[in-house]
Parts: structure tokens; sequence; C-alpha cells
């Protein structure tokens, strides 16, 4: 493996022209990054796309203006202001953290990156990430889109199918980063747009690439030949349930057959929050395999019955359920959350 000692120059003058900056996490100077901001926003940014975040962001943070703020706050509140971001267990994890961090004798937020990776849903890249803005942290930050641009650029044909590619893949990324600590959060922030906007899965724009002089992947012609897959493909599936129920009365929707739960009846489905029913509270997230996906599943409660029977849609007495085709899962939710007797 070469070292191009070159590379993170490269990165930092068209990361300056094209890279990402004036988020709202940012500094507008040459200021420190306001940690809680930075800490929230990655966080948003785990399973969402800047231009998901960049909408939500604001009236988050005016909602909860700093991390006593959010770690006062009741959980229900936490999970409701992260309405239009999907899975809600990063609003859970996110106030338990809070809750943490607030609970310490005398308040710091971590300084390493193998201190935020201690708290609740901080993995190694997000606390990498964190960590290399706000302590300039010399942590390499192997997100996907990283991942993409150091293993053309180096040609590890498979890095996330082995501990030895991965392994090869950080030592690069070490080598390969800036060594003055100051240029840490703007290489950090650059390199990872690279992978996004130029350094593409499909179509990558090469030609426009700051360092496709020296990619080996694109010099020898190989691009194509580099694959993210893991040795297993988890695909993810998010839906979203809405648990009618009024007195002892539950409204359940038929499911088609050929469908997920086909033949069964399960609460109504939904792709979105916003089409959910008014007054929808949101009751709790489950996450189970089936098949080769993985099926994130948000619940949700309704505590008024807004739906009338139909050819899909019955209300049944809870106390029937045993006698109905449903879930189990729906069975042991309504258990858990004493629904049910
Ligand atoms: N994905 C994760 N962190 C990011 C960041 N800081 N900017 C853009 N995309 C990201």
């Amino acid at each position: 493996m070469s070292v191009k000692p070159a590379f993170s120059n490269r990165v930092l003058i068209w990361g300056e022209k094209q890279g990402r900056l004036g988020l709202p996490w940012q500094p507008a100077d040459n200021s420190d990054f306001d940690i809680y901001k930075v800490w929230i926003s990655e966080i948003m940014l785990q399973q969402t796309l800047l231009s998901t975040v960049l909408k939500r962001f604001d009236p988050f943070i005016n909602l909860f203006p700093d991390v006593f703020s959010l770690a006062s706050s009741k959980q229900e509140s936490v999970v409701l202001a992260w309405s239009g971001l999907g899975f809600y267990r990063r609003a859970i994890n996110l106030h338990e953290a809070s809750k943490i961090l607030c609970a310490q004798k005398n308040f710091k937020f971590p300084k390493k990156a193998a201190d935020w990776v201690k708290l609740p849903g901080i993995g190694y890249s997000t606390a990498a990430a964190i960590s290399a803005f706000t302590s300039s942290e010399r942590i390499p930050i192997l997100d996907i889109n990283v991942v993409r641009v150091l293993s053309r650029h180096s040609l590890i044909v498979n890095p996330m199918s082995d501990v030895r590619s991965r392994a090869k893949l950080f030592r690069y990324a070490q080598i390969i980063m800036p060594h003055d600590p100051n240029l840490i959060p703007r290489y950090s922030q650059f390199i990872m747009d690279i992978g996004a906007l130029i350094c593409r899965k499909e179509k990558p724009l090469c030609s426009k690439c700051p360092v496709s002089s020296d990619c080996d992947a694109f010099q020898q012609q190989k691009v194509a030949k580099v694959k993210f897959r893991k040795s297993k493909v988890w695909k993810k599936i998010k839906f979203i349930w809405a648990i009618e129920f009024s007195g002892d009365m539950i409204i359940l929707e038929y499911q088609r057959t050929g469908t997920l739960w086909g033949g069964l009846w399960t609460p109504k489905r939904y792709q979105e929050e916003i089409d959910l029913p008014k007054g929808a509270s949101f009751l709790c997230s489950k996450e189970f395999p089936i098949s080769n996906s993985i099926l994130l599943l948000d619940i949700w409660l309704v505590k008024e019955i807004s739906s009338f029977d139909s050819v899909k849609t019955k209300s049944f007495n809870l106390k029937s359920l045993d006698s109905i085709p449903v879930p189990n899962l729906l069975k042991e939710v309504l258990k858990e959350f004493k629904l049910l007797h």
C-alpha cells in the first residue's frame, strides 16, 4: 500500500469550495463546535438523509436547546419532536444518554470517541465523527461514504467482508488523514462529503473527484470491482402500526396473503408518521429479523376509534383476540403495555 501524502490536502481544497459548509451545527466562523448540536446532528444523520435532517434540526433544537433541557423532558415529548425522522429508538437512546450525562457530579461532555461510544445509541462511526468535530481527535470515521472513498482509492476490493480487510482500511484511513489537529474537523466533514456527493455507490463522478489521479480503482478501471456487501446483507424494512382502541374494542385490518402477515389481522399499517390519525401517541419500537431482512416496527396508540368497519377493517373485542388470527407480536405488545390481561 503506497502512502499518498497530498491526499488530505486535495480533500481540504475540494471541500472549501464544494464541501458541505454552513450546516446549522457547524460554527459560523473558526470558533468551536457546539458539542450538543454536533451530537444531535450525528444521531439524526445516522439513518436519515441530510436534506430531511436539515428540516428537522432547528425545530428540535428550539424545543431542547441544550442537554439539560433534553434530560429534564419527558421521553414522550422527545419522541414527538423526532417526528419525521423515523427510527424512534434513536430519540429514546438520545434521551437516555442525556440523562446519563446530566447525572454526572460535574457535568462534562466526553472528549474522546472511546467515551462517546459508551453512551446509548452511539456506535463507532458516530463516536468518531463527534469526537473529530468537537475535539479534533485524529480518528478515522468509517461510515459507509468514507469506506467507499478509501476502499476504492486503495483498492481494497471487499472492505466489509472480513476483519483483516476492515483493519487494512482502518490503517489506510489513519495514514492518510492530516496530522495537524486543526485540520481534522474540516477534513472529516469533506471526506464524508466526497463519499456522498462524488464517490457515489452507483455512477461515481470520478472525473470530478479530487483524488482520482491516484485512486487505484479508477486508474486500474476496477471501480466496479470494489464491493461493499457485508457477509450477510440485512435489508431494513420500516413500517408503522397504529393500535386503535376504545374501551374493550380494537380496530384491526386484514392483511392480504402474499404480504407480510398475510392472512392475519393486524393494527392498521402506515408508511409515514405524517399519515397517522390525529392524537396518535408513540408506544414503542420493535426490531426483529424476517427472512433476510430486519423489520423495524414503530408502534403507536390511538385511543379513540376513528375507523369504521369495512371489508378490510373491523372492530374486535380485545378479549376475543385468542380466537382470531393475529400476530403473536400484537398480543405480546398489548400484554406488555397492560392493554390486555
Ligand atoms: N453523515 C454522517 N455525518 C455527516 C455529516 N457530518 N455531514 C454529512 N453527512 C453525514
